[in-house]
C-alpha cells in the first residue's frame, strides 16, 4: 500500500458508458408528498425514515476503487470525482498517486495539467509541479530561484493497488486495512479478477438497492441475459437478513414453490397470462448446450444461489448480498461478482465492476479473459442488462413514502444496517451486541462468526 499526500481530478474514460436520461421535474413534490411533515411524525413516534441516516455521497470513511491501473495515461492526469470530490490522478514513481484536483497557489485543475517530469504533475495554469505525495518540487513558470518548492502542497489521498485497480481512501481518519475492507479474491494470487465501469445517472442509494429484489424478471424481461433463460421467478417466503459485520444477506429461502409454478400464470385482476406469450421459451434450451452454456450469466436462474464459486461464496462476509460501503456481491456458480456503487455526486453513480474468476487451465483463463468476459460481462451484462436499471433509475425518486412487499426485505435490512455503520462511522466498529440487538438472533458478528442461531 502507498500513502501518498495530494490533491485533484475527473475522469469517464472513453470506454465508460452513460446513459442520457433526463431528470424528471421534482419541483412540485412537496405538495404531492408532504414528507417532511410525514417523516416529522415518524421521528416524534419513533420510526425515522431509515433514508435519512444514509449519506447522499457515501460513507467516506472506507476504500473505494477509484479507476483500473492501465486507465491512467503516461503524460496526463486524469480528472476522477467521487464522493462529491474531485481527484488528480496521474502516474507517480511509485505507482499510482491521487491529489485533491485544484491548485493550492490559485485553483487551477491539475487534472488539465501535464506530466512533464516522472513522478509529477504541473499546473495548467503557473506550471507549479507537484510529486505524488501532494508536495510543490517546482515551479516551471518561475525556474529554479522560485521560493515556492518544498513550502507549499496540496491534499493527497491514499491508495493501493490490487489485481490492476487503484483503490483509493476516502476518510478523513487513518486508512483501515484494506484486507478488511476489500473482498478476499483481490489477495488471492490465484483469483483472475476483471474489472469494468458503467456510468448511472442516479444516486447510489437507489442504484445499490437495485439488487436483490424481485424487479429482474421484470424489468429486464428483455435483455440479453433474461431472453436465454428465460425467466426467473423467486419466493423470499421465510427469508431472514442476515447480517455480519459488513455486509446483509438473505439466509436460506427457496421453499421449493418456485419450481412448482408454471411459466406463465393467470393474474385475476388483469385478466390475463403474465408474460403474455410464451415465444422465449422456445429456444431457452439451446442456451443449456454444451457449446453455448458459457453465454448465460445469471446463475440465479433457479431462483436460489445455490451455485457457489468457491469459498468466498461461502464466507458469511463476502458472500451474496449488499456489503460496505456499496457493493453487491453475488455468486454466479464459477464467479464472484462485485457491482460496486461509488457515488460521483447526489446525481450520478460509477458502476464498478469487480468480477473474479479461478480457471484452472491456462485455456480457460485465456477465454475468459479474451472471450467470455469481454462478451457476456461487459456487453451482455454491465451495457445491456446494467443499463437498463439505469434508465428507469434515472427517474426514480427517492424521497417519497414508499409502500414495501415481501421482496423488500433485503432493501429494507439493508437500510436499518447502513443506520447502524452510519452512527459507528465503520463497520468494524459496530459491536456485536448492537448488530444482534437491531437484527435479533441472525446476526454474526464483524469478523464473521455466526450468530445464526436464533
Ligand atoms: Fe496552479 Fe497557478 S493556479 S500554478
Amino acid at each position: 500500500m502507498q500513502n501518498h499526500p495530494a490533491a485533484n481530478g475527473d475522469i469517464v474514460s472513453q470506454t465508460e458508458h452513460r446513459v442520457s436520461t433526463r431528470r424528471a421535474d421534482t419541483r412540485h413534490e412537496t405538495r404531492e408528498q408532504p414528507i417532511e411533515r410525514i417523516r416529522a411524525i415518524n421521528n416524534a413516534v419513533g420510526k425515522p425514515d431509515p433514508r435519512d441516516g444514509i449519506p447522499a455521497l457515501g460513507f467516506t470513511e472506507y476504500w473505494y476503487p477509484l479507476i483500473a491501473v492501465g486507465r491512467v495515461p503516461r503524460r496526463k492526469p486524469v480528472l476522477v470525482k467521487l464522493l462529491g470530490h474531485e481527484l488528480c490522478v496521474f502516474r507517480g514513481k511509485q505507482g499510482i498517486a491521487a491529489l485533491e484536483n485544484h491548485c493550492t497557489h490559485r485553483g487551477a485543475a491539475l487534472s488539465q495539467g501535464r506530466c512533464f517530469y516522472e513522478g509529477t504533475v504541473s499546473c495548467p495554469y503557473h506550471g507549479w509541479t507537484y510529486n505524488e505525495h501532494g508536495t510543490c518540487v517546482a515551479v516551471l513558470s518561475e525556474g529554479p530561484t522560485s521560493a515556492v518548492p518544498g513550502h507549499a502542497s496540496v491534499k493527497s489521498y491514499p491508495v493501493c493497488e490490487l489485481k490492476d485497480i487503484v483503490f483509493v481512501w476516502m476518510g478523513e481518519g487513518e486508512p483501515s486495512d484494506p484486507t478488511v475492507d476489500l473482498m478476499p479474491e483481490l489477495f488471492d494470487p490465484n483469483a483472475l479478477v476483471m474489472n469494468d465501469v458503467t456510468i448511472w445517472p442516479a444516486n447510489w442509494r437507489p442504484a445499490l438497492e437495485n439488487f436483490n429484489d424481485n424487479h429482474v424478471s421484470y424489468a429486464h424481461r428483455n435483455s440479453l441475459a433474461l431472453l436465454m433463460i428465460p425467466w426467473i421467478k423467486i419466493s423470499y417466503r421465510g427469508a431472514r437478513p442476515v447480517t455480519t459485520g459488513g455486509s446483509v444477506r438473505l439466509d436460506t429461502y427457496d421453499d421449493g414453490s418456485t419450481a412448482a409454478r408454471p411459466y406463465r400464470e393467470w393474474i385475476e385482476g388483469v385478466d390475463g397470462y403474465w408474460p403474455k406469450h410464451e415465444w422465449r421459451r422456445h429456444w431457452a434450451p439451446l442456451f443449456r448446450t454444451r457449446g453455448l452454456k458459457w453465454l448465460r450469466q445469471l446463475g440465479t436462474a433457479s431462483g436460489t444461489f445455490a451455485e457457489s464459486a468457491g469459498e468466498v461464496a461461502d464466507d458469511p462476509e463476502w458472500g451474496t448480498g449488499p456489503h460496505l460501503p456499496g457493493m453487491i456481491r453475488l455468486s454466479r456458480g464459477d464467479n464472484m461478482y462485485t457491482r460496486w456503487c461509488v457515488p460521483i455526486d447526489e446525481h450520478e453513480t460509477r458502476q464498478f465492476y469487480i468480477t473474479a474468476f479461478w480457471p484452472e487451465r491456462a485455456t480457460t483463463r485465456a477465454f475468459t479473459k479474451k472471450i467470455r468476459w469481454p462478451i457476456t460481462f461487459r456487453f451482455i451484462n454491465h451495457r445491456n442488462f446494467g443499463l437498463q436499471d439505469a434508465v428507469f433509475l434515472a427517474n426514480t425518486r427517492y424521497d417519497r413514502i414508499e409502500r414495501f412487499s415481501q421482496f423488500d426485505v433485503e432493501t429494507v435490512a439493508w437500510r436499518r444496517f447502513c443506520i447502524l455503520t452510519a452512527r459507528y462511522g465503520r463497520h468494524d466498529r459496530i459491536p456485536k451486541e448492537e448488530l444482534i440487538a437491531a437484527f435479533g438472533g441472525a446476526a454474526a458478528a464483524a469478523e464473521g462468526e455466526s450468530a445464526n442461531g436464533d
